[in-house]
This record gives structure tokens, C-alpha cells and sequence, in this order.
């Protein structure tokens, strides 16, 4: 398919990578820095366009992907289009597009995308379209991209992205939180890494309710009062580690809401 990719941030350069791999031709890349659109551009194979008005009308499908406040304003500029219309966000209504083109929807990421990794081969998709036709032009593209292609409403994506918030973005900040302590007391963060790893792969086989360890879980006094004890002059990493420990009991007792 030929495409155009609005944005050159993280998702616009991974999914814009991933097509590409997948055979599809970028036409053009627009961003409203004419730096990253050249540079964005060059690594697609594509044409840096300055300005939406430039817009190629052939296009099957434009990849709209830039921040989620800027959606609004980007898509008031684009001049009105038959090309399928989609964005990549897991908050904003799909009917943010709805002025731009009669065909629009969204082609959401389920996954953690950033333009300096490599994408995940791993990476569902989640898709909606305002038409069954347009919505079967997109589920036949999304398919060359990934074998896990799910259709959600806007409701139900909202519900994946908080999801993916809490298990993606928290569990990450407990990393760094971790990490940052570890360098505090001289230890090392990298012998923690098989551990998460491991933490992670378990869920291939079953659900994480079922999988909880620890010394919250087994009730031992002693060692959660060394542990607090060590994190005295850590109010913040003193507070969470309490709340998690309390909420685990709370899931043990089956009173977790
Ligand atoms: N990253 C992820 O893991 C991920 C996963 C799934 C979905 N998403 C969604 O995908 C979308 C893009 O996310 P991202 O991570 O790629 O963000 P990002 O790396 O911050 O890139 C945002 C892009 O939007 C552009 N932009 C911001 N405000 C603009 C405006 N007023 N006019 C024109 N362009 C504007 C930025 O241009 P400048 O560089 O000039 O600021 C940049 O190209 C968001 O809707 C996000 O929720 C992200």
C-alpha cells in the first residue's frame, strides 16, 4: 500500500519502519520540524513534505501519529482527502478525523515503541474503522504487519491503554526508582535483571494472581520490618513499599477491589 506518515516521533519511526519492512511504500513523511521529516524521510525511503497541503492524494492510508493534545490541530490542516485515515493513539476518539476524510479510524499499538529500539515482532494491533468497509481495508493492512490484530472501540482501547499503563509505564518507573536506589547503596541493579525477565515469561503459563511471592504474601514480620527499616531515609520508597505490601495481603484475602 502507499502511505503517508504525519509526525516523526517514536510510533510515526517504528510503524514507518515496519511497513516499510512489510513491503508497503512510504510516500511521504510530514512533520513540522523539516529536519525530522528529511531525516525521517531519508530512513523510509520517502519524500519530507514542509507543509499537509503537499499531501500526495494517492495514498491508500495516512498514519497520523503525534501527540495525543496535538491531534485536533493537526488534523484541522489536513486538506480533505478519500485516503484512509488513521491514528495511533489509545486515548483520543476516533472521531478526531472525521473532518479530514469520509474513511477514518485507528490503528492503535499495543506495545511500548521507541525509534531508537528495533520493533517488537510482538506487536498487537488494535484497530477500528467508521465503516465495515473501511474497517476490513484496515484489518486486511493491519494484518501484513502483525499477526495479532484485534478490533476495539474507543471505550475498550482506553481500557488496553490504561492497562498497558500500569503493567508497561509503572512496573518501568519501579525499575528506575529500584535502580536508582541500588546505585545509592552499591549494589547492583543488572543482577535484578533475570529476575524481571523471569517475572515476565512466567505469565506465558499462568496468571499473575497465581504467581505472587515474596515476603508480603508469606506474611513474614521479619524480614518486611528489615526491609522498611532499610528504606528509613527513603520516605518515598518507604510508602510504596508498604502500599504494595499491604495490597498484596489485601489480594491474598481476596479483599483486593
Ligand atoms: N510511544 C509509544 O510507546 C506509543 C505506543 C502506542 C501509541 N502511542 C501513541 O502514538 C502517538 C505518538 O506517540 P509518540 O510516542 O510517537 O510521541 P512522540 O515521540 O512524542 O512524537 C510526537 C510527534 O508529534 C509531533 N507533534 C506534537 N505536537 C504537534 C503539533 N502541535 N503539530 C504537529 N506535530 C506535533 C511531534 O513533533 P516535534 O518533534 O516537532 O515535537 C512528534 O513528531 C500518541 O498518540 C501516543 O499516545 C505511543
Amino acid at each position: 500500500m502507499d502511505i503517508i506518515v504525519i509526525g516523526s516521533g517514536n510510533v510515526a519511526t517504528a510503524m514507518g519502519r515496519k511497513m516499510l519492512s512489510a513491503g508497503h511504500r512510504i510516500l511521504q513523511v510530514y512533520s513540522r520540524n523539516r529536519a525530522e521529516a528529511t531525516h525521517l524521510a531519508g530512513l523510509l525511503q520517502a519524500d519530507p513534505i514542509g507543509s499537509l497541503r503537499e499531501m500526495d492524494g494517492r495514498a491508500g492510508l495516512v498514519l497520523v501519529s503525534v501527540s495525543d493534545t496535538a491531534y485536533p490541530a493537526v488534523v484541522r490542516e489536513i486538506p480533505f482527502t478519500r485516503s484512509l485515515m488513521v491514528h495511533t493513539a489509545g486515548s483520543v476518539p476516533m472521531e478526531v478525523l472525521k473532518g479530514s476524510s469520509p474513511r477514518f479510524g485507528v490503528l492503535y499499538p499495543l506495545q511500548s515503541l521507541l525509534k531508537t529500539l528495533p520493533v517488537q515482532t510482538d506487536l498487537p494491533l488494535l484497530i477500528d474503522a467508521n465503516s465495515p468497509e473501511s474497517l476490513s481495508y484496515l484489518g486486511a493492512f493491519a494484518g501484513t504487519l502483525s499477526h495479532t490484530v484485534v478490533q476495539a472501540g474507543d471505550e475498550a482501547r482506553l481500557k488496553y491503554h490504561l492497562g498497558a499503563v500500569m503493567v508497561n509505564n509503572f512496573s518501568n518507573h519501579l525499575y528506575a526508582l529500584t535502580d536508582a536506589w541500588c546505585r545509592q547503596e552499591g549494589i547492583s541493579f543488572s543482577l535484578l535483571h533475570p529476575l524481571i525477565l523471569e517475572t515476565a515469561s512466567r505469565l506465558a503459563y499462568a496468571s499473575p494472581g497465581q504467581l505472587q511471592t515474596g515476603p508480603a504474601i508469606r506474611n513474614d514480620e521479619q524480614t518486611l520490618g528489615k526491609h522498611l527499616q532499610l528504606l528509613e531515609d527513603r520516605p518515598d520508597l518507604y510508602r510504596l513499599y508498604e502500599w504494595f505490601t499491604q495490597s498484596i495481603r489485601r489480594w491474598k484475602h481476596g479483599t483486593a477491589r
